[in-house]
């Protein structure tokens, strides 16, 4: 017979974005209707290796502050470059050793289930400990890069894609007023869904993404063509994840591997972009827009996505369903197995799919999408 749910604890885990709270909330209000104890564990999984443990009780009381309107983690959050670290004092501690603390730290607070609130890489490490230590597991993907496995959405996307929509408005303005091109560096890291998805809500001439190669004469030869239309301005947006023209990419930091999941991160490509295309004759900025994207009031859509995930995680639980991952799929909110979410990797945007379409219709340059394979 399934263990009775008496205590959970959540985590936030990776890199932050808008709606967290919100997610957090639900978990909370929902499970505590339930009778259950809720633990809040702080920095992701570091609350619970770093000694003395960092975690509060979370009850309705710990909503009184007006998180809603507030990204970020309340919290707090780590990426996996710094699980290794007992947080405080900075030290490196082994993989085994995390094992150790995260097992006794979940003992210790006699917690019958974690929900992990993360990203792909986050789920991927504490699954791995959660199995180790024998404790059930639900998962809730967060990620403004959208790339979630099995979701059509993850918590922090919609508000993330607003927020690079209001920079390009801005951007667009004074673009028009300098007749210039203005290069528009997105996040997304191996994928290009917010970039792509922000280049249609713009109104950009070019989006360039991991998933579709380009063309770096047919990018300039577009330019040229709105140019000769009358189109005195430009917005290109470039996902960071791209390679340069010389065909490298831009590292910002190799990042550890830690249980097997790279912490890599990119930054910078468009200034090679902005060499080049002065180099061809155009007047060019470049705006990477960087942490912004990850931070901001949480729109309605990721507020009314975390509640949902948050009272499905707990139903879950509740129906004794564990080692699960919360999913939106064909407009409904369902759930997938953990080890299907892990082997099925982060979803890439699809190159011959709508929203390629949609943005080709437009007009926008996408990149060279028939030497992209097609999908089985
Ligand atoms: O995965 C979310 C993300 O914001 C990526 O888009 C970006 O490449 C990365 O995290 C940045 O990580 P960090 O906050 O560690 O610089």
């Amino acid at each position: 017979m399934k263990k009775k749910i008496e205590r959970i604890g959540v985590i936030t885990s990776g890199g932050d974005c808008s709606g967290l709270n919100a997610a957090i909330r639900a978990c909370t209000c929902s499970a505590i209707r339930r009778g259950w104890k809720v633990y809040g564990i702080h920095n992701g999984i570091n609350g619970l290796i770093v000694r003395p443990m960092e975690y509060e009780q979370l009850t309705l009381a710990s909503f009184e502050f007006p998180f809603a309107t507030l990204g970020g983690t309340m919290l707090g959050t780590n990426n996996s470059n710094v699980l290794s670290y007992d947080s405080g004092k900075r030290e490196k501690i082994s993989e085994q050793e995390v094992v150790a603390r995260f097992t006794e730290g979940v003992q210790k607070l006699k917690l019958d289930a974690l929900i992990v609130i993360g990203g792909d890489g986050s789920m991927t490490i504490i699954a791995n400990l959660c199995k180790r230590a024998h404790i059930a597991m639900i998962g809730i993907p967060k990620t403004i890069d959208n790339d979630a496995p099995g979701t059509d959405l993850s918590i922090g996307f919609s508000t993330a894609r607003e927020v690079v929509m209001d920079a390009m408005d801005k951007l667009d303005t004074t673009a028009a007023s300098h007749h210039r091109v203005m290069l528009v560096e997105v996040m997304g890291r191996t994928t290009g869904h917010l970039a792509l998805q922000s280049a249609i809500t713009g109104f950009a001439d070019a989006v360039l993404i991991p998933e579709i190669p380009y063309s770096y004469d047919a990018l300039v030869k577009h330019l040229r063509a709105a140019q000769k239309i009358g189109r005195g301005h430009a917005l290109v947006v470039i996902s960071e994840g791209i390679k340069k023209p010389d065909g490298n990419y831009a590292i910002a930091n190799d990042g550890a591997t830690y249980f097997g999941v790279s912490s890599a991160t990119y930054y910078g490509v468009s200034q090679y972009f902005q060499e080049r295309l002065k180099k061809d004759g155009f007047e060019v900025r470049t705006n990477i827009l960087g942490h912004i994207q990850r931070s901001g009031t949480p729109v309605a859509a990721d507020r009314l996505l975390a509640s949902a995930f948050g009272v499905h995680a707990i139903d879950l639980l509740a129906k004794g369903k564990t080692n699960r991952v919360v999913v939106h799929a064909k407009g409904e909110v369902s759930d997938i197995s953990l080890k299907e979410s892990i082997s099925l990797g982060t979803t890439p945007v699809n190159p011959r799919g709508e929203i390629v379409k949609v943005a080709q219709s437009l007009g926008i340059y996408v990149g060279e999408v028939d030497q992209c394979k097609k999908r089985k």
